[in-house]
Formats: structure tokens, C-alpha cells, sequence
């Protein structure tokens, strides 16, 4: 019985811990080639496709406008990401990049 609740409450902490990384980790791999590692988006590939500085665009777009257009892309550069990520990652890493400009 005592085993059982420790790894049941391994298994929560480990899985909330695990979250954060995440929306980390698919931020570096997947955004901060054009966003920036900072948001800021002055990469070489950033400054081409004129990515703008999430201090700035977080003033006029709301997190659920980010979450959407992270999903269904948005121009030419933006990809969609809504089958390579679930929609509770995106939330997650739009939280992240949103973080930037806190
Ligand atoms: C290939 C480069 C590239 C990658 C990779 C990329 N983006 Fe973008 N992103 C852009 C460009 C360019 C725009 C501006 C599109 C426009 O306004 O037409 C944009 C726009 C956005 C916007 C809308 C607000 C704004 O800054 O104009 C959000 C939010 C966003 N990206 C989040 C993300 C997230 C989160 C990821 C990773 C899952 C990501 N992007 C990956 C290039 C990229």
C-alpha cells in the first residue's frame, strides 16, 4: 500500500516538474531560431523574415490570438504548428515566449 502511494506521487510531482522543461525545450527547438532564445528575434533568420520583438507584439496580441495563430500559422514564414504540437504544448509555450515580456 505504501508503495503504491509513493510511486502514484512520484508519478504526479515528476509529470508537473516534466511540464516546464517542455514548454522550454519546444521553445528552443522549435521558435528561437526565428523568435530568439529571448523573444527578441534578432537571429540572422529573425531579422530576414522581420520577426518582431515580443515586447512589442504582446502589447497588441493577446495570449489566445498567439495560441491561435502558433496553431494555424500566420503569413508565409509562420508555420502552423497545430499537428506537431498539442494543444495544451502550445499553450504552454506561448506562456513561455509571453514570459519574455514580463
Ligand atoms: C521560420 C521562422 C519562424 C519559426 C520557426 C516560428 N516563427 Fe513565429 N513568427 C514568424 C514570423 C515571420 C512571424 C510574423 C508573421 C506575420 O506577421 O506575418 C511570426 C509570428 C508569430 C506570432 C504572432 C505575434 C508576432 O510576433 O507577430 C507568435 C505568437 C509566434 N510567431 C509564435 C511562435 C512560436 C511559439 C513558435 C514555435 C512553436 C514560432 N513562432 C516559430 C516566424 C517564425
Amino acid at each position: 500500500m505504501k508503495r503504491i502511494f509513493l510511486s502514484g506521487a512520484l508519478l504526479v510531482f515528476g509529470s508537473v516538474s516534466a511540464f516546464a522543461v517542455d514548454a522550454k525545450d519546444t521553445y528552443m527547438n522549435k521558435c528561437s531560431v526565428c523568435h530568439g532564445p529571448d523573444g527578441a528575434g534578432k537571429t540572422a533568420k529573425g531579422r530576414k523574415l522581420k520577426v518582431k520583438d515580443v515586447r512589442e507584439t504582446s502589447k497588441k496580441v493577446s495570449a489566445a490570438e498567439m495560441i491561435k495563430i502558433v496553431e494555424e500559422g500566420k503569413g508565409v514564414d509562420m508555420d502552423a504548428f497545430g499537428k506537431d504540437l498539442s494543444k495544451a504544448d502550445i499553450k504552454a509555450v506561448v506562456d513561455y515566449y509571453r514570459d519574455f515580456a514580463r
